[in-house]
């Protein structure tokens, strides 16, 4: 399970997210949405207890399986070190490295230094990072960014059946609105920090025109 109950946060003096509220059941995968700028990083941070709210609480199950917006890893390491260096982290640790890996697509990278991968293929070790120790929730923050076509088709596999097939509870943040609108049960809007709507995705270009009349009610208000 995933809430925010009434999440505040100012950055000197300017209140970027406003009483923000919203819950994601086990099974379920809630799309989180918005423009640059919106809210979702920092609200996804006090979620993770990373950041401190002004007002309000978060609710998360723990563990939880945490991709951050920019993943950093530790360039030295090789993927499979890493990981191995992560599962080892986890509390309990985890000895499901060869099985992330494997879900993750990045099994044919075990032995490459951090250092030297794509961005595409580092999204994808942070994706094998987040599914160590099989959580009961799941955090993501642009998960396909950088993926190829394949690696999207693949992701969205992955991410729906951490949902539908393991029960956790998935929010995701993305831009890409066909993607919200082929894996999210639901999708939360949020613009200039204050959520504006909670509804089905629907199909891809219906909830890009409602997308598109939110954001620009909100931004004329
Ligand atoms: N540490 C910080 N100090 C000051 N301002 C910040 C800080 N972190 C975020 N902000 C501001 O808060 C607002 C919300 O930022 P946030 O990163 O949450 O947006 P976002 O919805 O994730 O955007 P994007 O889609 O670009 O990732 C922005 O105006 C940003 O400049
Ligand atoms: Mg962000």
């Amino acid at each position: 399970m995933i809430e925010a109950k009434g999440l505040s946060r100012s950055f000197g003096g300017r209140e970027v997210v406003h009483d923000v509220d919203f819950r994601v059941g086990p099974g379920e995968v809630v799309g989180f949405l918005g423009p640059n700028g919106a809210g979702k990083t920092t609200t996804i941070r006090m979620l993770l207890g990373l950041l401190r709210p002004d007002r309000g609480s978060a609710d998360v199950s723990r563990p939880v399986g945490y991709l951050p917006e920019q993943f950093a890893g530790y360039d030295g390491m090789s993927v499979r070190g890493y990981l191995r260096f992560m599962a080892r982290m986890k509390q309990p640790p985890s000895n499901e490295v060869d099985a992330a890996m494997a879900r993750a697509g990045v099994a044919d990278l075990a032995r490459r230094p951090l250092a030297r991968l794509s961005k595409g293929q580092r999204q994808r070790v942070g994706l094998a990072q987040a599914l160590l120790g099989s959580p009961p929730a799941f955090v993501l923050d642009e998960p396909m960014q950088g993926l190829d076509p394949k690696q999207v088709v693949d992701a969205r596999h992955v991410v729906q059946s951490l949902a539908h097939e393991g029960g956790a509870a998935v929010l995701l943040s993305t831009h890409v609105l066909a993607e919200a609108a082929a894996i999210c049960d639901r999708v939360v809007v949020i613009v200039k920090g204050r959520v504006v709507a909670e509804e089905r995705p629907g199909d891809a270009a219906d909830l890009e025109a409602r997308f598109l009349r939110l954001v620009g009610q909100a931004e004329l208000a």
